[in-house]
């Protein structure tokens, strides 16, 4: 309802603009509108073309993504399926797969990393301010490899784990999340670490498996040890 009502206000202040009526400005609206959709349709059948078939999404839905840098080389399937938040970074190389019945979901001021995949066909949430590094890998479903040996792995079925992202968590390059795992606010995940189990809100954890390797407010540096300049937005970029 708000895309046609936005739709109707731009063709409206079109007409204003260029002094004609209504419908010539409503088609040209409409035109400039679905042409990226429709472009990347034509040519989904490769990599750039969900690409694009991802820009056009996010074009015409832009008055819902407010400030969403998105990369070139990014790739999303089932966009629809796909909620960012505001402020949104997503990095090139990035694969985020929401699926028909899975989602992803991505909080304000989140960005993630370079060649990154987020396989979202069992649900993921990723809360705001987080900062995802490159080469992370986060599944929401895995191949059910024991159902019955006797079948390869391919015909064992799969099962999924919806995976939960905090607020304010930092993922460092390399790490996996596998199905099923809860991340708490404020936790470090080190990198090339592999978490299988939840991680409680403000833990560090390193390795493989991932496990506890400190509490981050009893590693806290004095405020006056911080840059004067200190600002978490300048930060995240850096990263
Ligand atoms: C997890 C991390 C934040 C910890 O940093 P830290 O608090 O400064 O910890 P330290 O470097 O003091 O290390 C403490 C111990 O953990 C170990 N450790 C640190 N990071 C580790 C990691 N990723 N995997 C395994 N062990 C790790 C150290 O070897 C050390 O062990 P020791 O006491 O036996 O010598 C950091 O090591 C890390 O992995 N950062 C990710 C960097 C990154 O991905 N950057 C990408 C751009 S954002």
């Amino acid at each position: 309802m708000r895309g046609i009502r936005h739709l109707f206000v731009s063709a409206v202040l079109r007409a204003a603009a260029s002094g004609s009526t209504i419908m010539p400005s409503l088609a040209v609206e409409l035109i400039a509108r679905s042409s990226g959709w429709v472009a990347g349709t034509l040519l989904q059948r490769n990599a750039f073309g969900v690409e694009r078939r991802c820009r056009g999404f996010m074009r015409s839905h832009r008055w819902r993504t407010s400030g969403l840098q998105l990369d070139r080389g990014v790739q999303i399937e089932c966009p629809g399926n796909l909620q960012l938040g505001e402020n949104v970074t997503l990095f090139g190389g990035t694969h985020l797969v929401a699926g028909r019945s899975g989602q992803i979901a991505v909080g304000d001021h989140t960005h993630i990393g370079r060649n990154c995949v987020i396989s979202g066909l069992g649900g993921i949430t990723i809360g705001g301010g987080c900062s995802i590094s490159s080469l992370v890998s986060i599944y929401s479903v895995s191949n059910h490899y024991h159902h019955d040996p006797q079948l390869p792995i391919v015909d064992n079925g799969v099962h999924y784990g919806p995976v939960q992202i905090g607020n304010d968590v930092w993922i460092g390059t390399g790490a996996a999340i596998l199905p099923g795992v809860t991340i708490g606010d404020h936790a470090v995940v080190g990198a090339g670490a592999v978490v299988n189990r939840d991680v409680p809100p403000w833990m560090v954890v390193v390795g493989v498996p991932a496990r506890i390797l400190k509490d981050r407010r009893e590693s806290q540096r004095p405020s006056s040890l911080l840059p004067a300049s200190h600002d978490k937005a300048t930060h995240r970029r850096s990263a």
